[in-house]
């Protein structure tokens, strides 16, 4: 089935802004945690811009997006601790699927919380997938007044308390300018409990 995301997948390394925003959104990640030795999961992980810079370090890394053509991309690189899924995230993928029925000590999704329709319900996935002392880390457009695309602060901290998440920060983690306009991401971190 097509995915208005596959049109992008070809040309999606070549393009600055993205490279950009996933070298860092992986330099704020390196300097919250460590990477080595952990099962991560990569949500949304398109072509696997930060999922191959996750990989040189994690144990392993499960990357799932709803793209197949993203998910093509990333395969072609050939990454040995990447596995890669194409599918919707549900409870019965959780269930039914051998790569999520073991638990993950990080959860990551970078650009990916705002185009999802129920945030809240992707959430209680995530605390279900989390191990105990697992962490869940988004980044997302800062949302500003001009449109209602990305989250506030508020929105985010909110979610991670309706889903039982320990709300760990959630904090201006860079800016990127692009046609002369100059955009906030936020970086949530929450905790299982
Ligand atoms: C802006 S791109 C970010 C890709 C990647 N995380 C990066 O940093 O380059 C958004 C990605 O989210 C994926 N996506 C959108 N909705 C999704 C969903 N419900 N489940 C999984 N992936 C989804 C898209 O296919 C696309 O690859």
């Amino acid at each position: 089935m097509s995915n208005s995301w596959d049109e992008y997948a070809d040309g999606w390394d070549n393009n600055q802004d993205v490279v950009l925003y996933a070298q860092n959104a992986f330099k704020s990640l390196t300097q919250y945690t460590e990477l080595n030795g952990l099962r991560v999961l990569d949500f949304g992980c398109g072509t696997g811009l930060l999922t191959e810079k996750i990989a040189k370090q994690a144990a392993e890394v499960i990357a799932i997006d709803t793209s197949a053509k993203m998910i093509d991309v990333l395969n072609a690189k050939s990454l040995t601790n990447v596995k890669t899924l194409c599918c919707e995230l549900s409870e019965h993928e959780i269930k039914n699927n051998p790569l999520l029925t073991e638990g993950f000590d990080l959860i990551i999704a970078s650009s990916v919380c705002a185009f999802v329709p129920n945030y809240q319900q992707l959430l209680t996935l995530f605390k279900r997938l989390l191990n105990q002392s697992g962490t869940f880390v988004q980044w997302d457009w800062q949302r500003n007044e001009q449109d209602d695309f990305g989250f506030t602060p508020e929105m985010i901290t909110q979610g991670y308390e309706s889903a039982n998440l320990l709300v760990e920060s959630v904090t201006n983690a860079f800016s990127l300018t692009s046609n002369n306009s100059t955009m906030q991401v936020l970086m949530g971190i929450a905790k299982n409990n």
